[in-house]
Formats: structure tokens, sequence, C-alpha cells
């Protein structure tokens, strides 16, 4: 689905974490829980201070309107440990539906990729069967391992000869 034009993602940094907490706040209970497998009203704090104080290890990019790039209305990031990465995204539900979500998760990967990050996993609902449908079609082949309510889903490169990382 193309990128509806009226939206746009850029690196996130320290001054969006207010506006992260607030896309956060309204989303739905289901949206939230989605995104990290637990009832949270909040992005935890220590998750947003990893994502976006060590850049080492993770890179985070949020979704916002054009003409208003202040507001956030999707975030993304991965988290790395060594060539490994897990990834994440939310999108304000409000926003959904629009080819945010799928564009958003190539930007992401593309991201890793370039990273030198060779195997990058999403933890998601297992019945949360579009999701899963999202990875296939941006990653291209994956393995999932459900794990109870949780699968894994993971995009493998690392035996991939054509696999060039850029830095
Ligand atoms: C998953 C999520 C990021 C997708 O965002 P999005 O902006 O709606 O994604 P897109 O518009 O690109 O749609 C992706 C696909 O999912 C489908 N889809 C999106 N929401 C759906 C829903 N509630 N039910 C069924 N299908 C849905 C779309 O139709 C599309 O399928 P298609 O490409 O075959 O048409 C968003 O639903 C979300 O934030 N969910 C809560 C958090 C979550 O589950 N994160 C993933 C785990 S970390």
């Amino acid at each position: 689905m193309p990128l509806t034009p009226d939206v746009m993602f850029r690196r996130s940094n320290w001054a969006d974490a207010p506006a992260i907490e607030a896309m956060f706040a309204r989303c739905s209970p289901e949206s939230r829980y989605a995104r990290f497998l637990a009832p949270l009203d909040a992005v935890p704090p220590d998750h947003l201070s990893g994502i976006l104080g060590a850049p080492a290890k993770n890179a985070a990019w949020v979704g916002v309107v054009r003409d208003r790039p202040d507001t956030v209305l999707a975030l993304g990031s991965w988290s790395r440990d060594g060539s490994e990465a897990e990834l994440a995204l939310i999108v304000e539900d409000a926003w959904q539906r629009r080819g945010i979500g799928s564009n958003l998760l190539r930007t992401i990967a593309e991201g890793a990729w370039s990273a030198g990050v060779c195997r990058l996993t999403a933890s998601v609902l297992t019945e949360s069967k579009h999701v899963v449908r999202m990875l296939r079609s941006v990653l291209g082949p994956t393995s999932a391992r459900a794990d109870g309510y949780v699968s894994h889903v993971t995009s493998d490169r690392c035996d991939d000869p054509g696999f060039a990382p850029t830095r």
C-alpha cells in the first residue's frame, strides 16, 4: 500500500518524547496491548530512554503529518544485540489502514539492514494475523515461532551471500 502523501517519517530524538507519549495515550488499549504485549497505559520509561538515548544499539523513527511535524502518529524502532535486532512499531488507531505501518516497517528494516543487522525479529500477538502478513509482505521470507499468545516472526539474512551491510 503506498504511503498516504500527507505523512512522512523521520528519525526520532529526545525532543519527541512528549509527543510519543501523547500518541501512545491516544491509542486504544488493544493497540497498546498489541505493541507491548502487556496492558500498559504509558510507554515504559526505560523503553523510551533506550530507543531515544542509546544510538549505538537502537534506532527509532516517528511518523508525522507533513504540516504538523511535532505531532507524532506512529513510532517504529529496533534494538540490537550484535547482528540481531528486535523491531516493533505502533500506528495511532485513527491513522491505521492507510499504509503507514507497512511503509514504516520498510523504513525500520532498511535502517537495520544497512546498520549491519542481519536477523530481525518482531514479537506479535499470535492472533494478529494481519501483522504477520504485513511482516511477510514487507520483509520477504520469514520464520514464525509461536510461544502461546505471542509469535516471534524472524527475517534472517545472516547466511545470505548477497547480504552486504554498509556499516
Ligand atoms: C500493525 C500496525 C502497525 C499496522 O499499521 P497500519 O498503518 O494499519 O498498516 P497498513 O495500513 O500498512 O496495513 C498493513 C496491512 O494490515 C491490514 N490491517 C491493518 N489493520 C488491520 C486490522 N485491524 N484488521 C485486519 N487487517 C488489518 C491492512 O489491510 C494491510 O493489509 P494489505 O497490505 O493486505 O492491504 C497497526 O495495526 C498497529 O499499530 N497495531 C498495534 C501495535 C502492533 O500490533 N504492532 C505490531 C507488533 S510490534
